[in-house]
This record gives C-alpha cells, sequence and structure tokens, in this order.
C-alpha cells in the first residue's frame, strides 16, 4: 500500500496549501461525543426548519413539473428561482436591473470560491474585517492574496484604518482586488456596521477604485428593529457583489445561495462554475423559488427570529452570572454569535482541550483573525444548542476559564 508520505508527493503545490478548517474538525469531533454541549459551529436550530412546508411543497413541485425536478438544469440557476431571487432583494431595497445579475450558487460558500478563483491573483492585497469568516479566509487562501486585516469596534470595520491602509498600499503600489465584510450580525462577533460607515466605507471604494463584497447571511434574523440599509443599496457605482444565502432563513441543506452584482461579474463566475458542479441542485432550487413565492418568509423569518433572540439573551445572561469579571463579550444585534475576550495572556486554543474534557466547545478566536492575535478570543454560538443546554454550557466554560486563567 502507499503510504500516507508516498501519496502526498503527488500532491500539486496548491493542494499542499488546503488546510483543515479548524470548525469542520472540531464538528467532527464534536458529532462522535453526543454528550459535549456544542457552541462550536454555526448550524441553525433543527427547530427552525420548514419542515411542513417543505413536505407539500416536495409533492406540488414533483406532482407539477414531474422529471424535470431531478433533470440537470442551467449552470447560472434557475430563471423562476432568480426572479424570485430579484423581488426578494426589492422587498431588502435593493434595486436589480434583472435576473441577468443574479447567479445562483451552492451555498454562499461556493460564491466565495468563484470569487476567489475569479479575482484574486497571487500577491493581490484582500482587505478584511479583523476578525472575519474563517472559511472565508481559508477560500481566499488557496489563491495566495496578502490578507490585510482591518480592526473592528462597536460600529464595524474601523473606516479611519482602512483608509490609513489604502493610503500606505497605494504608496506601495501594492493592487487591492477587494474589500470582504460581513457588514450586518457579523460572524464571528455579531456587531452590525453603522451607517456612517457604510457611506463612508463606499465613498473610499470610490475613491480607490476598489470593488467591495458583501456577504450577507444574517441581517434578516435581527433581534430590534433596526433602520439600516445593505451596502448593495447604496450601491451607485456596480461596485459591490452581493451575497445571499438561504442556510440561515430555511436550511444549509438546501444548499442554495446566490450572488447579485453586475453583470459582466456574473458572466465570469458563470464561467468558472461551469467546472465546478455544472449547476446548483435544480430541485432545491426550486423548493427555495416556492418558498419565497407563496410568501412563506413573511412568517418564517419573525419565528426563527425569535428563537434565537431567546437563545442569545439566555446566553448572555449566563456569561454574565458564570463568567470572571476580567472578560467581556459582545452583544449582538442578531445572528448567531458571540465573541468573548478573555482575560489579556489567556490561550483560548490551549483551553479548548481543558473544555472537550469538561463536555463543551467553541471556536478559539485566533482563527478568524488574519495576520496573528486574537489568542485570547474565543466565539460562543447560540445557534445550535438546546436552550435547556445553553445556560449549563456556559457554567462548565465559566469554571474553566477561571481554573485556566487563575482568576
Ligand atoms: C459569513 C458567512 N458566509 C458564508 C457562509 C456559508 O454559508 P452557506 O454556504 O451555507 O450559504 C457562512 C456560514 O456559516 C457564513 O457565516
Amino acid at each position: 500500500m502507499l503510504g500516507k508520505e508516498k501519496i502526498e508527493r503527488y500532491f500539486a503545490e496548491r493542494a499542499k496549501r488546503m488546510k483543515a478548517s479548524m470548525i469542520r474538525q472540531l464538528l467532527r469531533y464534536v458529532a462522535e461525543m453526543p454528550d459535549v454541549i456544542s457552541f462550536g459551529g454555526g448550524m441553525p436550530d433543527p427547530a427552525s426548519f420548514p419542515i411542513k412546508e417543505v413536505r407539500e411543497i416536495v409533492d406540488y413541485l414533483v406532482d407539477e413539473l414531474g422529471p424535470t425536478v431531478l433533470q440537470y438544469g442551467s449552470t447560472i440557476g434557475s430563471s423562476t428561482l432568480r426572479a424570485q431571487v430579484v423581488k426578494f432583494m426589492a422587498e431588502m431595497g435593493i434595486k436589480l436591473s434583472g435576473i441577468e445579475n443574479v447567479i445562483i450558487t451552492t451555498g454562499s460558500q461556493q460564491a466565495l470560491d468563484l470569487l476567489a478563483r475569479v479575482f484574486i491573483d497571487a500577491g493581490d492585497a484582500v482587505i478584511v474585517e479583523n476578525p472575519t469568516y474563517l472559511a472565508a479566509i481559508n477560500a481566499f487562501s488557496l489563491f495566495q492574496p496578502r490578507f490585510v486585516g482591518i480592526p473592528m469596534d462597536g460600529e464595524g470595520m474601523r473606516i479611519d484604518l482602512l483608509e490609513e491602509a489604502l493610503k500606505k498600499l497605494k504608496s506601495e503600489g501594492r493592487r487591492v482586488k477587494f474589500v470582504y465584510l460581513i457588514p450586518t450580525c457579523q460572524n464571528p462577533t455579531g456587531i452590525s456596521m453603522s451607517m456612517e460607515r457604510r457611506k463612508w466605507l463606499l465613498e473610499l471604494a470610490s475613491q480607490y477604485d476598489l470593488l467591495v463584497v458583501e456577504d450577507d447571511p444574517y441581517s434578516h434574523i435581527l433581534f430590534k428593529p433596526t433602520e439600516f440599509k445593505r451596502l448593495k443599496a447604496m450601491d451607485e457605482e456596480g461596485r459591490v457583489i452581493y451575497m445571499g444565502t438561504f442556510s440561515k432563513i430555511i436550511s444549509p441543506g438546501l444548499r442554495v445561495g446566490w450572488m447579485a452584482a453586475e453583470q459582466p461579474i456574473i458572466d465570469k463566475m458563470e464561467i468558472a462554475k461551469q467546472a465546478i458542479d455544472l449547476c446548483t441542485s435544480p430541485f432545491t432550487q426550486l423548493i427555495a423559488a416556492e418558498i419565497l413565492r407563496r410568501g412563506i418568509l413573511k412568517t418564517h423569518i419573525p419565528r426563527i427570529t425569535k428563537i434565537y433572540k431567546e437563545k442569545c439573551q439566555l446566553m448572555l445572561e449566563s456569561l454574565e452570572e458564570f463568567f470572571p469579571e476580567n472578560c467581556d463579550w459582545s452583544r449582538p444585534v442578531g445572528g448567531f454569535f458571540i465573541f468573548v475576550y478573555l482575560q489579556q495572556g489567556v490561550d483560548a486554543d490551549a483551553m479548548l482541550d481543558k473544555a472537550l474534557e469538561r463536555k463543551v466547545a467553541y471556536v478559539p478566536g485566533k482563527h478568524f483573525h488574519v495576520g496573528g492575535g486574537g489568542e485570547n478570543t474565543l466565539r460562543l454560538s447560540y445557534s445550535y444548542a438546546k436552550p435547556e443546554l445553553i445556560r449549563e454550557g456556559i457554567r462548565r466554560l465559566g469554571e474553566v476559564v477561571r481554573e485556566f486563567s487563575g482568576t
């Protein structure tokens, strides 16, 4: 038998740069330990899935459309779904010219991969919030960009620091391709960018001639009514590439997301996608389209928002009760995550083994950072754990933090 070492000799240089995602490894490990309370992955609450509606829709689609629901579809996606997405985006305040501005993707994770393939040359500067979404870092890394991480505060990315970074990069003659952000209910912090900063960001994008990528999985799960505009809704120059997904508001098992952008970008994405999966599942695209057509999300989104709001509240109260005073954490405006700052010098990565011994899991925050840092941080997801286990999990974790940090 060829052993691991011998087989690895055949791998392309590119494959050698592929690193296992910390979250995926953790989820696999935790899945084998059913007694672990997991605040690790950002999985939706199974109670949030519209099972009854999906069952009815599947019957309806099979009766109405017959075998076509099981046939290949076009690479760019079902025109029925793309038309529904255009309508859905109009309700979100985003006016698109038509379905030519939309490509359906296999989750928004594929949109991240397509983005990287189409835009990143080795050495290009890619600007991200620091911390940012781990799987975006992984998707981009394969194409060897130079990451520039811009710190965040309670109003999102520090645009004053972005401006400084852009000036510096320009003076060094470096090419910046895009700024990637999750401006609303960010992963991993739960923070939303203020309107003032959104405007300033787009002004800088215009001044420095940049593309802006708005990754937006969580903006429908907002815990209190908030006046805000998506970046794409404020985009007068066609610079914003918008990524949406049904993973958090319907089900991640559908694997249906989309990208909305200027047509030349969509056309290039379509070509890149042809070689990857030929098409996103036409069956699940039609399910998503029918959910939109029937207006199910109008009642479904408030129902699931209530679930996540209550869980978030429970986790915040438990942190207050069980964590040492020298810790701090974000107060999410929506979405799935709380970001915790432990005492300086405490290594959340090294603490994870102790937490797993006590049967509780989280993701160490340093993995969400580019260019180092964040060792004393961790991400907690309240989306998946059962409400009755959230308090117990945080109680255990509080004890681990106290023992580990000696407080
Ligand atoms: C910020 C962000 N982008 C993209 C994704 C990928 O979502 P999906 O591929 O399920 O649409 C996620 C999933 O957690 C996410 O948090």
